[in-house]
């Protein structure tokens, strides 16, 4: 057993009360939704699939994408936790993504259609997204990027970082997306952790009518972080930048030299040959950079997409996520041009100027399949129906939710308002470790608000208690997945221990992975998700460590020792809590705590910084010397405060 779990409080009773009444309250599809469906045999599949999982997943290998070379096996557990997947195959998910429809039929299909916040919109064909691609990819290699080298991409949500991903993995490189989000000391770290010499960003970006100065952080970032050798900046904004010569370039300027040629080979890669770093929280210390590898991952993600979100050539999807976290990765970039549909991608906020942005895009490009996040649902549903109901949303045919339990009144409302009670909505369960989704209805598949249904065909999900043996029905516990899957991340970037130590140790006898969460089954076999059982914080569905906030406040001179705790909220699902004991004689104040907050917002990003900061003189401790935030957050909540028996003092 590893020590990271000192279990957290049950997050919030709420969804205690909202599970039970929503346990029975069953959408079963309509007929025209199953005569529809491209997999109507969904749940045979399911048996199927678990019975034989090798075969399952060599027979969706054939099926989604192409090999330069077969695979010889297609699962090797020989060094398990070190799963290894498609052994010997060669590929290139670029070429699955963008070389094989430019040269069919699709070539002339439209693969994104752009949306800026102030209404500029792009369209790129598959055609011109494989050359813009192409170009991109031989201007990575002008800049001395090799086979096996990292790129780290920190950018707006504009087309060119998709095209920046893919022309990393084209040339057989390795990306690193950071959140355009994350400040200078996150940066830092990453850039630092994955030892880029390569950076591609923006001068900046747009932002509810305003400019985030990228290309500023950039600079301190770098100078923390002096590996960087160039960096690549896209012209976005047209702010004032500085530019250093022999180390920036502008984008625009490198792809009109003659080396940006529209003509570059997808570089044949091995199936377990790595394709991106991703960071993410954990329970302790810096955030890990999850790997996942080109074979396995481009199958799981292209066969789950297409399983739950039914996407046929005529759709125009959205997803509405940021590329620069998982679920954009996956299902904005990846997955949707692997099975050449056509999707959108928009810049800007949902309430942005208005709250009928998005419905208003809704209705503009014909939008049939929505995925988006619980908290954007509850703020837009804050604002009342009449911004939605105002526009034309019939051509919506399916609906999706990721990031968070979705509360059964949120659900209700973009099943009635959004969905018109005839779309069924995909609340997906998964994780930035798990590469695509794992616990999923699919449209053929009976839904309940709030529930992510039954885990995905060959997958194995389980709700279990400390020895392992399974709960019974609606008995809370550790959510295990007891079979590999091909998605799955191999290692943590640099630190194959600490892989093992967070998601192997818990039930290493067993050899499970343990994902982080909490959850229950009903009476139907359905899952529900009550939330993270270590110090992983979901704030408006963003995914951070208590450490990661709590070392941005200790990094100010005055703090001498911090500890963070996520409150339930309305609408952001939690907000932080922050207690911090100051230096000796120093006394805390509204202004000191809004100080700090700007600290927080400069060193790691806005979405880490704490709703509420207190100022205390000592902080409960185990005799360990671990802070017990279980007992800070009975405390905010005014919850017994339960077992005390490892408390220092
Ligand atoms: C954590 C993973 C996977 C893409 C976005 C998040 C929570 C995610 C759901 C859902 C309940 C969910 C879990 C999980 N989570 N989706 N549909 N219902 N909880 O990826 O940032 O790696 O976070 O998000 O707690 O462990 P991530």
């Amino acid at each position: 057993m590893t020590t990271t779990l000192e279990p957290n409080i049950h997050p919030d009773s709420q969804r205690e009360v909202e599970i039970l009444a929503a346990e029975s309250e069953i959408y079963h599809p309509s007929p025209e939704v199953v005569a529809q469906a491209l997999i109507p045999n969904y749940m045979d599949l399911r048996t199927e699939a678990l019975a034989d999982v090798e075969s399952y997943w060599d027979a969706r290998a054939q099926e989604m994408v192409d090999w330069f070379e077969p695979y010889e096996k297609v699962l090797d557990d020989s060094g398990k936790p070190f799963y290894k997947w498609f052994v010997g195959g060669k590929t290139n998910i670029a070429y699955n993504a963008l070389d094989r429809h430019a040269k069919t039929w699709r070539k002339n299909k439209l693969a994104m259609i752009w949306e800026s916040e102030d209404g500029e919109h792009r369209t790129y064909s598959f055609f011109r997204l494989w050359q813009e691609v192409n170009k991109f990819a031989n201007v990575l290699k002008s800049m001395g990027v090799k086979k096996g080298d990292t790129v780290t991409i920190y950018m707006g949500r504009v087309p060119e970082l998709p095209m920046a991903m893919l022309a990393t993995a084209k040339i057989g490189a390795i990306h690193s997306v950071v959140y355009g989000g994350f400040s200078e000391q996150s940066l830092a770290s990453r850039i630092e952790d994955a030892q880029s010499k390569v950076l591609v960003t923006c001068d900046g970006a747009w932002l509810r009518g305003k400019t985030v100065n990228l290309k500023e952080i950039v600079d301190e970032a770098v100078r923390r972080s002096p590996v960087v050798q160039s960096v690549i900046v896209l012209k976005r904004t047209g702010q004032p930048v500085t530019m250093e010569q022999g180390r920036d370039y502008w984008w625009h300027d490198l792809m009109s030299l003659p080396i940006a040629s529209p003509k570059c080979e997808s570089e044949p890669m091995d199936a377990e040959d790595p394709l991106f770093i991703l960071y993410t929280s954990g329970t302790t210390g810096k955030p890990k950079g999850v790997l996942h590898t080109i074979g396995g991952y481009q199958v799981y993600i292209a066969t789950t997409l297409q399983y739950v979100f039914d996407l046929k050539d005529e759709d125009r999807y959205w997803c509405a996520a940021d590329p620069g976290w998982i679920t954009g990765h996956s299902y904005i970039v990846y997955a949707p041009l692997i099975l050449g549909a056509t999707s959108f991608m928009y810049e800007g906020a949902p309430d942005y100027p208005y709250p009928n942005r998005w419905w208003q895009l809704v209705e503009k490009y014909g939008i049939t399949i929505l995925y988006t996040a619980p908290t954007a649902i509850r703020g837009l549903m804050r604002f009342g129906d009449a911004w939605a109901t105002r526009h034309d949303l019939s051509s919506l045919r399916l609906l999706g939710s990721v990031g968070e339990p979705i509360n059964p009144e949120a659900w209700r409302w973009y099943h009635r308002v959004i969905g018109k009670e005839q779309c069924p909505i995909m609340d997906t369960w998964w994780q930035t470790e798990t590469g695509g989704f794992m616990i999923t209805p699919t449209p053929v598949v009976p839904l309940k608000p709030g529930s992510g249904t039954l885990p995905f065909t060959g997958i194995e999900a389980d709700v279990v208690r400390e020895d392992g043996t399974s709960c019974g029905p609606n008995e809370d516990g550790y959510l295990v997945l007891k079979k590999p899957w091909p998605g799955m991340a191999r290692t943590v970037w640099g630190d194959p221990e600490r892989y093992i130590q967070q998601y192997w140790a818990e039930f290493a006898k067993q050899g499970w992975y343990f994902s982080g969460d909490s959850a229950r089954k009903d009476d139907d076999g359905y899952f529900w998700i009550i939330g993270r059982m270590d110090d992983v914080l979901k704030v408006s569905g963003y995914r951070l460590g208590t450490a990661e906030v709590e070392s941005a406040l200790v990094s100010h001179k005055l703090v001498s020792e911090a500890a963070v705790i996520g409150v339930p909220d309305e609408l952001k699902g939690n907000v932080i809590y922050a207690f911090c004991i100051l230096n000796s004689g120093v006394t805390g104040n509204g202004d000191l705590a809004d100080e700090l907050k700007r600290h927080v917002r400069t060193e790691v990003g806005p979405i880490a910084v704490p709703a509420k900061i207190e100022f205390v003189d000592s902080l409960p401790k185990t005799r360990s010397g671990k802070i017990m935030r279980r007992l800070l957050k009975a405390q905010v909540l005014g919850q017994p405060i339960g077992d005390t028996s490892t408390l220092a003092d």
